[in-house]
């Protein structure tokens, strides 16, 4: 059985916040003791000069966790850069192994981890280290989101030949519907993909319209996600059911 996953993208802004909301919420209908980490945030608005990490509190509250938001999320940077490169601005180092010290930690507290990325798949996270780095660090399979629209299928293609060059592990491929715009592509994105790839495609989550209305719901997120995603194939593939 896999501990946990990390939700990552094939570029910032594609929704995975949303969608590792949704995993933690439908896992925890399932009966499942979920933790969530959103390890480095970058981009964040300040509070008295101190930087929120708006992801990773919402995580934490959507999931109901107890855990302290320090232990989320351990680096938080003011400017909108990969956190590598932020952290190199503000003159500090990102210690990934700390990182592991700390999600070491949740996992002892829970029985499955939700963990949000960074931006795309190869975004800076340290000095010289790359995400799939972090990732295999933590040994933890990943769930890749894209974008529903024109210019997925690219994305989504490169990020997948990656992964499988670099021995990373996919456990599921979810296209997420960001934006209201419509374009002739989204008809058939999902089947192209599939044609190309043998990673599990869990399913197409809906654009939402008032996004902040559905992101406090905790039970209508859980619900959405149940009945647009395939949490049956991805459990299964962790070896969790
Ligand atoms: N399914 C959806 N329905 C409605 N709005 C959405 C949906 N998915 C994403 N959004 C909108 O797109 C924005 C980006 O989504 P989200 O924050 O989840 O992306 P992200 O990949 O986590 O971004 P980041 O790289 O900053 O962490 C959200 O603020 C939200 O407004
Ligand atoms: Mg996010």
């Amino acid at each position: 059985m896999r501990g946990g996953i990390v939700v990552t993208g094939t570029d910032t802004g594609v929704g995975k916040t949303i969608i590792a909301a949704g995993l933690v919420t439908s896992l925890q209908d399932k009966g499942i003791d979920v933790g969530v980490m959103k390890p480095l945030e970058s981009g964040a608005p300040s509070f008295e000069s101190a930087p929120i990490p708006k992801d990773a509190l919402y995580l934490k509250e959507i999931s109901g966790v107890q855990d302290d938001l320090d232990l989320i999320n351990p680096y938080c940077f003011k400017d909108l850069l990969a956190p590598g490169v932020a952290a190199q601005r503000e003159g500090r180092e990102v210690d990934l192994q700390g990182i592991k010290g700390l999600y070491e930690e949740l996992k002892g507290r829970h029985a499955f981890m939700v963990v949000e990325g960074v931006g795309g798949l190869l975004v800076p996270v340290a000095k010289g280290a790359l995400l799939p780095q972090l990732i295999k660090l933590l040994d933890l399979p990943l769930l890749l989101v894209a974008r529903s629209s024109l210019g997925t299928i690219n994305h989504t293609l490169l990020s997948l030949f990656y992964c499988a060059q670099a021995g990373l592990d996919v456990a599921g491929l979810i296209m997420n519907k960001a934006t209201p715009d419509v374009d002739l592509s989204e008809e058939s994105n999902f089947q192209t993909i599939a044609q190309f790839t043998e990673v599990p495609l869990l399913g197409s989550f809906p654009y939402l319209g008032d996004y902040s209305g559905v992101k406090v719901n905790r039970d209508f997120l859980a619900q959405i996600f149940t009945q647009h995603i395939d949490v049956g194939v991805l459990l299964h593939g962790l070896g969790l059911a």
